[in-house]
């Protein structure tokens, strides 16, 4: 009997065999399709949109169901090579996919990651800018930017100061991408460095001293995580000024960047997301792509399994129908743009084991709190579940199914001298993006109103 398996084990094919060199775009794509056909039952391929030169912006998903949402299932991410000349994060996330749907029926860890969780991996958000790498270089090509000369990490609306360069298809595609899920954790992967950087990138005074986020323990568990377990916090960096504690930053710290992917994604998509600077040179030798893999495979799965952190899940009225767009904040991390419910009444909060106090407001209504014990060990494949019953009204009648955006967007106005026009905008998107039921002056809409000008 045991002989058996051990055969059949061996003599399964190695239908993929990935090699380790850098492939095309072409090549990616033909790729991803053979093992989406291999693996039917627990993958799904999509593209999100276009390139400025017409390429397809693939996105490669894992999980037991695939191609939707499942209530309960959070939804992770890795994006890579939005810089098209940092190419080691695109190649090992290839590398990534064949293990992972290779181990799932082998690998217990590996199958209760992909039963628990839907994982989405773009393995290139800039095919344009790799296509465009004519020699390569460790430290700068003009593959970095899109086809249009935009560099997609400073193209995104920014929270702290009007970001007024034109939106690129490539972050177009992303940002519709972002709204589109439930996203709760992602992370970035660049080169030209050894750290894993996080949010924020960019600062005000006013809002964030020091780029500091709410959620500070819980980003620097999240690129300890990753860090430690790829050694990176052994490294001794890549040059003197470029030398990491831990091999963590926090980005504003390292240096400002306005209009980055991590904070729009923190900020406006309510995930989670941090910047891993994989390799000192951004597009090493084919020859070095092994070791950056045998490094950062399990630092790739550890990260993935920190989506099951905290607490997550369903907010209901009295006659248990779902909430959508409650806002679900724990006191004393209050967000920018507060954490809402998606169109299930569902949320995902990301927290180390502790003692939180969960403050959930539906607008127009009372503020209910709830105290909430999130004991340590009991994270490893789920976070901890805690539904909430709203008291009061029904609000079948009331609250839509389809997901309002839970903050506006027109930070990316073009000039700050036009704040007429940037109230009245912002007025509109914000009054638009409240429910019926709302009053017009609550405080919620002149926060809204006041985020806007950050
Ligand atoms: C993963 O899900 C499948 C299908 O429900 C189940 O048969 C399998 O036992 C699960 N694996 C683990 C490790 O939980
Ligand atoms: C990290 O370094 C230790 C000690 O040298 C080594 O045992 C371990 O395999 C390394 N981990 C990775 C992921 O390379
Ligand atoms: C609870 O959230 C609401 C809406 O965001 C806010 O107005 C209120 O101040 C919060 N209460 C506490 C105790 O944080
Ligand atoms: C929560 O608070 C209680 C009472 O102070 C304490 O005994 C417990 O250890 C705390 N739990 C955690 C996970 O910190
Ligand atoms: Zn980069």
């Amino acid at each position: 009997m045991d002989l058996l398996c051990f055969f059949l084990v061996v003599l399964l094919p190695s239908v993929l065999g990935l090699d380790f060199g850098y492939h095309s775009t072409e090549s990616l794509e033909n790729f991803l399709k053979t093992v989406n056909q291999n693996y039917p039952s627990i993958t799904h391929l999509h593209s999100i949109g276009k390139s400025v030169a017409g390429r397809d912006l693939w996105v490669f998903v894992l999980g037991r169901f695939p191609t939707k949402h499942t209530i309960g299932i959070p939804e992770f991410k890795y994006v890579a090579n939005m810089h098209g000349d940092e190419v080691v994060g695109r190649e090992i996330l290839l590398h990534l996919i064949e293990y992972l749907v290779t181990q799932y029926g082998q690998n217990a860890e590996i199958e209760q990651i992909i039963n628990s969780t839907r994982i989405h991996i773009l393995p290139s958000m800039n095919p344009d800018g790799f296509e465009a790498v004519v020699r390569p270089d460790c430290m700068f090509s003009d593959g970095r930017y899109n086809k249009n000369k935009f560099d997609l990490n400073r193209n995104f609306p920014d929270a702290f100061e009007a970001n007024t360069v034109e939106i690129q298809p490539e972050t177009q595609a992303v940002m519709d991408w972002v709204e589109s899920e439930t996203f709760v954790l992602s992370a970035n992967l660049h080169g030209g460095a050894m750290v894993a950087s996080f949010p924020y990138d960019n600062s005000n005074a006013a809002v964030a001293a020091k780029g500091v986020t709410p959620d500070q323990d819980v980003f620097i568990h999240l690129a300890k995580t990753y860090s430690f377990t790829a050694n990176m916090s052994r490294s001794d960096g890549c040059d003197d000024s470029n030398r990491f504690e831990d091999g963590i930053t926090n980005g504003y710290t390292w240096y400002p960047v306005q209009g980055g992917m991590q904070d729009y994604n923190y900020i406006w998509g309510q995930c989670f997301e941090i910047t891993l600077e994989l390799s000192c040179c951004k597009y090493p030798p084919e020859n070095e792509l092994q070791t950056f893999w045998a490094t950062n495979r399990p630092a790739l799965i550890e990260y993935m399994k920190q989506v099951h952190l905290g607490v997550k899940g369903q907010v209901f009225d009295i006659q248990r129908n779902p909430i959508a767009n409650a806002i679900v904040e724990v006191v004393g991390r209050n967000h920018i743009c507060p954490y809402r419910t998606n169109q299930n009444g569902e949320y995902y909060l990301l927290l180390l084991p502790g003692n939180y106090t969960l403050n959930v407001t539906v607008p127009g209504f009372k503020s209910i709190t709830q105290k909430l014990e999130l004991p340590a060990g009991h994270q490893l494949y789920s976070a901890l579940k805690y539904d909430i019953v709203y008291p009061g009204p029904a609000f079948r009648a009331t609250t839509s199914t389809t997901q309002i955006p839970s903050c506006p967007k027109a930070v990316s106005v073009s000039s700050t001298n036009e704040a007429a026009l940037l109230l009245s905008t912002t007025f509109t998107l914000c009054f638009s993006a409240t429910p019926l039921l709302m009053m017009i002056f609550s405080t919620d809409t002149l926060s809204c109103i006041l985020s806007s000008f950050w």
